[in-house]
């Protein structure tokens, strides 16, 4: 080989080894840019970690703040708002059904309006023969401009998709009792009145709070011609609990878990020391918790769920509910997968959709993780289709379902927390203690049944998501505690119970003897 030949086969090895070691190199800062990705999976997960420990401090935690929020009013962040709710429909069996918690004369054909979440919807329920005979449903969605318009917008537009449903149905023969379910924080006046605290999920009509959410309709069904007024003004979770009541009279507690997330529970009167000499007929009184506003440092918080919060209208109110409910969880996810997206290249350059707050919303969130596919097809197509991803590698996809079965186990796990507190605060978990009104009625071995009634869309359209919180109750409560709670499903129930207590509670009712003692 003459020195020519000699110099091109050294600058060829040169340029080869120089070749190699840039892959050599790129391949080291990959899988050093991987291991990043995986680390701040790992974080991730242990910041969420739910062991029954922990589960068990956030239950007593949520037991210590209804105490609070009972003592007086701002007592907690937990609001435990009265409803003026001391009778619930009681239907389980014909014979029993509503005897107890209506006339006769008051069987007929009510309305109600449930307005709270992503979804409006306009019901008629007809009672008669002792039972719900028959039930109509309307549902659209809100227009998001009216989310944050006025109030008169608003109710303007409940009011006119009354109308035409009324027109449509029935003409004009119609009972004038309404149930109107309002699910947002309302400080009632009494069964039928009450004014706004604050909005959440997103709505932000700033002229409304403070004022009665029921005269509001009431005038913008005037408006409209209607002569139709508000009997009932209920949270969501209190028409679920009227509901639930109404097929099983073992129901203490309602639970809704969908945009949002709240509790309910009946309370013994002489428990709700901040309105003592508050009388009822029976005793007892449903007690709206607004559990999505608790909070406690055992809960596992970490820099998403700040990020998060910041994003939100509502920054520092419903950090329970951000952990929770439907409205948040996709973001959550897509706040951990930007992070990683930044700071190593597990999604290449087609990451920029991940910067786009709420556009992983939690029905993606929870496809993604009910992809049981070999090949996660499904998540493929999402990242894909909607966050412009395309040609993610599996591992990559399988760190994608990861990071949403975290948010979604954190989250189930927390609700079973708070649906335990309320157990426990009743004297229901099985610790032999009733710490509400010192009966100590429940005691091991003589565990009563107790049913709770829930409903949402993220709890009824998410199976994993109820898998992780039915395993999670498990934990806390123990196997036999846990037999002996029922978690029932009600369809509609936020409606339809609103409309049931507005046949119960309807002025021309005058039988006192009539209502169903709760407690
Ligand atoms: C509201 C509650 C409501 C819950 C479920 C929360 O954001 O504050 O009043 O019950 O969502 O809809």
């Amino acid at each position: 080989m003459g020195r020519v030949g000699l110099g091109v086969a050294v600058g060829c090895a040169a340029v080869t080894c120089a070749i190699a070691a840039a892959l050599v190199a790129r391949r080291a800062s990959a899988r050093a840019r991987w291991r990043r990705a995986v680390a701040l999976l790992r974080e991730f997960e242990e910041g969420c970690a739910t062991p029954p420990a922990r589960l068990r401090q956030v239950v007593d935690a949520m037991v210590v703040e209804m105490h609070a929020g009972l003592a007086s009013d701002g007592g907690s962040k937990l609001k435990m708002l009265l409803t003026f709710v001391d009778a619930l429909p009681n239907g389980y069996g014909p014979p029993r059904f509503l005897t107890a918690a209506l006339a006769w004369n008051e069987e007929g054909i009510y309305y109600s309006i449930d307005l709270g979440g992503t979804n409006f919807r306009v019901l008629r329920v007809e009672v008669g023969s002792g039972s719900v005979i028959n039930q109509k449903v309307e549902q659209q969605l809100i227009p998001e401009e009216l989310a944050k318009g006025t109030t008169e917008d608003l109710f303007n537009f409940v009011a006119l998709a009354l109308k035409s449903f009324l027109e449509r149905e029935d003409g004009q023969d119609v009972k004038k009792a309404l149930g109107f379910t309002f699910s947002f924080p309302v400080r009632q006046n009494s069964v039928s009145s009450g004014s706004l605290i604050r909005w959440t999920k997103g709505f932000s009509i700033g002229d409304m709070v403070g004022k009665d959410v029921a005269q509001c309709l009431n005038d913008a069904l005037a408006r409209c011609g209607l002569d139709v007024r508000v009997t009932a003004l209920v949270n969501d979770t209190t028409g679920t609990l009227a509901l639930g009541h109404y097929y099983d009279e073992d129901t203490v507690a309602a639970v809704i878990i969908g945009s949002g997330t709240n509790a309910c529970y009946i309370e013994r009167t002489d428990a709700i020391i901040k309105c003592q000499g508050l009388l009822t007929n029976s005793g007892g009184m449903v007690v709206n918790m607004e559990w999505g506003n608790f909070w406690s440092s055992h809960l596992p918080r970490t820099p998403y769920d700040i990020s998060l919060d910041d994003e939100t209208q509502n920054r520092n109110d419903q950090g329970f509910e951000k952990m929770i409910s439907g409205m948040y969880l996709g973001e959550i996810a897509r706040l951990v997968l930007h992070r990683m997206a930044q700071e190593s290249d597990v999604f290449g350059d087609a990451s920029d959709s991940l910067s786009n707050p709420f556009i992983l919303s939690t029905l993606f969130l929870a496809a993604i993780r009910e992809d049981d596919s070999p090949d996660l097809s499904e998540v493929r197509r999402i990242l894909q289709e909607h966050l412009k991803i395309p040609d993610a590698p599996l591992k990559t996809r399988r760190l994608v379902v990861k990071v949403c079965d975290i948010v979604t186990r954190r989250a189930a796990c927390l609700a079973a927390a708070g649906i335990a507190g309320i157990l426990k605060k009743l004297g229901r978990d099985g610790s032999g203690v009733a710490s509400s009104g010192g009966s100590g009625r429940a005691t091991r071995g003589q565990l009563r049944r107790t049913a709770v009634a829930i409903e949402g869309g993220l709890y009824q359209g998410y199976p994993v998501f109820r898998e992780y919180l039915d395993e999670a109750l498990v934990e806390i409560l123990g196997e036999e505690v846990a037999r002996s709670v029922t978690l029932r499903v009600t369809e509609d129930g936020s409606g339809v119970g609103a409309a049931l207590l507005a046949a119960v509670h309807s002025s021309n009712r005058q039988q006192q003897g009539g209502r169903s003692h709760i407690v």
